[in-house]
């Protein structure tokens, strides 16, 4: 006896909206990501590459500028998600994002939006779907995208951030592409609290002889701290006009952020040029 051969159904995928909701690799969503189709290479992987998420803890109501950013060295190509959960309950949307002409916001119901109560997403444009490509075929090193968030219009405690992005070789197919995964977890700052602020050009070279002080080099001082480019900063001096700080040892030569921290409220972050024998 053979068996019937049924015909399945053949369902073409037809790829025209960018990535679909739900790949950020937020736990609560399942945790998956872009490499359901993207698989050429396993998430995180490659140590070459990232994603990072750049934001500060919220006022409530006050929209502020969530950074993404996708690097790697070969890549030619980018994309990414990103969505907003609370800490308490990660099954739902925290604020809300307003996307820009080089974003596209998706709902987990694969819709557009306004998402309601539904948990809401933010990808990159693409050309099937806006005229405006951000993806920037060709370019090198990588791509930020600076997206809109209104947070909860009340405190309701800490948010979390999850991104993925796709570090992709612009080969106009799912292949040789990239994927990176990562989260970032923002508390909220009491309504009327002070936030720091780095001036415009207030980011200087200083000498560092007198910081190094029995070999302690402590990351925070009276509540203060610097992050550049997503790592702590060395602190040898804080004052309320001036902190001085020595930044992480990394690689990395070009625009780095620089986010100034007093007692929980973050500072906008300040983008300046870093050199690689310049770390002071
Ligand atoms: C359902 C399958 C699917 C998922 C999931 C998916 N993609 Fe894709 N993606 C594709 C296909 C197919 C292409 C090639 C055709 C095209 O560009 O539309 C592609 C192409 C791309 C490209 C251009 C690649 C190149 O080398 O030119 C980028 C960038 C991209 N996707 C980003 C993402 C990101 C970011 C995610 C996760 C948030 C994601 N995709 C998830 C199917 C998918």
């Amino acid at each position: 006896m053979f068996g019937a051969l049924f015909a399945s159904p053949v369902f073409l995928i037809a790829f025209s909206t960018g990535p679909p909701p739900l790949r950020t690799g937020a736990a609560a969503d399942g945790g998956i990501n872009c490499t359901a189709c993207h698989r050429s290479f396993d998430v995180n992987s490659d140590p070459r590459g990232r994603v990072v998420i750049t934001a500060f803890n919220y006022t409530p109501g006050v929209k502020q500028t969530v950074r993404v950013r996708v690097e790697h060295p070969e890549a030619r190509r980018w994309g990414f998600e990103l969505t907003a959960r609370l800490v308490n309950d990660p099954g739902r949307q925290a604020g809300a994002f307003t996307p820009s002409r080089d974003q596209r916001r998706v709902c987990s119901n694969n819709q557009a939006g306004p998402c309601n109560n539904l948990t809401e997403f933010v990808t990159h444009t693409h050309p099937a779907d806006s005229s405006f490509d951000s993806t920037f075929p060709g370019t090198v090193g990588g791509n930020t995208w600076e997206i809109e968030w209104t947070p909860p219009a009340t405190n309701e405690g800490a948010v979390i951030f999850y991104a993925a992005g796709n570090a992709a070789d612009n080969s106009g197919s799912n292949t040789g592409d990239r994927i990176f995964t990562t989260s970032l977890t923002i508390g909220a700052s009491a309504p009327g609290g002070i936030r720091p602020s780095i001036t415009r050009g207030g980011v200087v070279e200083a000498s560092w002889d007198a910081a190094i002080q029995g070999g302690n080099l402590p990351t925070q001082l009276n509540g203060v701290s610097v992050m550049v480019n997503n790592r702590p900063a060395t602190i040898s001096f804080a004052s309320p006009g001036q902190v001085n700080a020595l930044a992480p040892i990394d690689d990395t030569v070009g625009d780095v952020q620089v986010v100034l921290t007093n007692g929980g409220a973050s500072s906008e972050a300040l983008v300046v040029r870093k050199a690689a024998a310049a770390p002071a």
